[in-house]
């Protein structure tokens, strides 16, 4: 890790907040042991018996993904940890929170960005007509070396925003049209501008405030003027990484003309954090395949369908994390002791799992 990331996240639960503190992530790595295998930083050369954690893999997770990657994974990482005498890890709630809260600040689940693709972009997306690059052109604005914070892509998209309608003037001015981006290539302009000579060194961070907060900007910001009915933003932003909502709003901000109240970085993290959590936290499942899949994969034969035990409090994805490092390892011994095998679950019935049991575990009535 190059930069120190001290971000506190906050993930909300149906009862309380619960306080996601990246910077615990490699603490929390260290002290459950998991570096005793895995490497995690990008940059590190994978030194580890397993597959490195880090963005070296090049493998875009959702949060849905990497909870199904432990999950099948499991039996393996059990009998390795055996057979290595290294002690098993153990994770409650708030120790999952800040381990994905930690991969989310490295932006494990978005596409990693690349200057090279960057450097094509700024010229293909016409940028440079405009931004002069490293000296190079005298644009009309200001140039990329410049720019406020590019320190994430929440921040760009958030001084994009609100020089929108100054951007679309401009580029009326010159009969450009405003140039779509989509989350690979924020990625990579991001990337490319940070790169820059001539640009301050700015850690590399990522943060997102309470994101209770975030509903009511959406009604203040004038969202839900459209996003209602098949627009709403419960329903369509789904499985989607926080470059990629940043990204679908940059690419709307021109029709948001008649109302372009400015939004400052703090309502604009919580707008996407927001939109972001809710999704991270509980990926779009289908609780009625869930239900199915609970049976064919016999969960039902210890949990019960409907009855006791039962689990209590939301299901979300970081409740899965701890379920599997705090219970993963005496369920695969019952199992195998019942003739079983271990079900492998996909990201996509991962979803449906959660769905199913999160519906459950709050009677059917699951808190918005
Ligand atoms: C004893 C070594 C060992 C320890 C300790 C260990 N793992 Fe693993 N892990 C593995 C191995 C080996 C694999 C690959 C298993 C396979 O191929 O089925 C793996 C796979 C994974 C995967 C899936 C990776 C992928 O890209 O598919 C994740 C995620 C993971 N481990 C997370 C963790 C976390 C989090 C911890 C600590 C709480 C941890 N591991 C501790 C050995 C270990
Ligand atoms: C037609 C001219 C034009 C084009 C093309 C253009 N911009 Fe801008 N941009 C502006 C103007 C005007 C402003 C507001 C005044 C300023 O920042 O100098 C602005 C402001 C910005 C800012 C805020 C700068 C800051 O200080 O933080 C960012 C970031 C930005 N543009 C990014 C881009 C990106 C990325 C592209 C290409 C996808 C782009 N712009 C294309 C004219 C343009
Ligand atoms: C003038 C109407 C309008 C307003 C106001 C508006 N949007 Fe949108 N928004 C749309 C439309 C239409 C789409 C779908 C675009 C498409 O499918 O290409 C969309 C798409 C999106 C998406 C991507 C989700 C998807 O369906 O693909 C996000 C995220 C989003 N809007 C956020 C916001 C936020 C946040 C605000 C308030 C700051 C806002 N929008 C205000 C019309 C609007
Ligand atoms: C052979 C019996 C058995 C099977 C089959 C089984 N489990 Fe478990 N499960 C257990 C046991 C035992 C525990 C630990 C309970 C405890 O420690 O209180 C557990 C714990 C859990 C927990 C954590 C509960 C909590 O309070 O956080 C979850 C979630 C879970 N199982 C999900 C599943 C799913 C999903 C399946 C099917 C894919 C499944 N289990 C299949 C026996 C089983």
């Amino acid at each position: 890790m190059k930069a120190a990331l001290l971000v506190a996240v906050m993930i909300t639960t149906v009862s309380a907040e619960t306080e996601a503190d990246t910077s615990r992530g490699p603490q929390i790595l260290k002290a459950q042991n998991c570096i005793q295998c895995h490497t995690v930083g990008a940059d590190d050369a994978n030194k580890g018996s397993a597959p490195s954690l880090g963005r070296s893999l090049n493998r875009e997770y959702s949060s849905a993904g990497l909870v199904s990657a432990m999950w099948n994974h499991g039996p393996t990482m059990w009998s390795a940890m055996k057979q290595a005498n290294i002690a098993k890890p153990k994770l409650n709630d708030k120790d999952s929170a800040d381990l994905m809260a930690y991969f989310a600040s490295l932006r494990f689940f978005e596409p990693a960005g690349d200057a090279a693709r960057g450097v094509k972009l700024v010229q293909s997306k016409n940028c440079v007509q405009c931004h002069a690059v490293a000296g190079v052109g005298s644009g009309v604005a200001r140039p990329m070396h410049q720019w406020d914070s590019v320190s994430d892509p929440v921040s760009l998209v958030q001084r994009m925003w609100n020089h929108a309608p100054q951007m679309r003037k401009a580029q009326a001015d010159r009969r450009f049209k405003w140039q779509s981006l989509s989350a690979q290539d924020l990625s990579d302009i991001l990337v490319y501008v940070r790169s820059l000579p001539g640009r301050k060194a700015e850690p590399a961070y990522f943060g997102m405030p309470p994101v209770e907060t975030g509903a009511s900007l959406l009604e203040a910001n004038g969202c839900t003027t459209c996003h209602k009915g098949a627009l709403s933003l419960d329903t369509r932003t789904v499985n989607r990484s926080l470059t990629e909502i940043a990204a679908a709003m940059y690419n709307h901000a021109p029709k948001m003309l008649q109302n372009p109240g400015g939004m400052s970085g703090e309502e604009m993290r919580k707008v996407v954090g927001h939109l972001w959590g809710k999704q991270f936290l509980h990926p779009a499942g289908d609780q009625d395949r869930g239900r199915q899949l609970f049976m064919t994969a016999k969960c039902d034969t210890c949990h019960g369908l409907e009855g006791a035990p039962k689990l209590t409090g939301r299901v979300s994805t970081v409740r899965m994390v701890s379920a599997i490092w705090e219970h993963g390892e005496e369920m695969q011994s019952k199992i195998k002791s019942n003739k079983g095998s271990w079900p492998t679950l996909n990201e996509k019935q991962m979803s449906d799992l959660i769905a199913y049991l999160d519906w459950r575990a709050t009677d059917g009535k699951p808190a918005k």
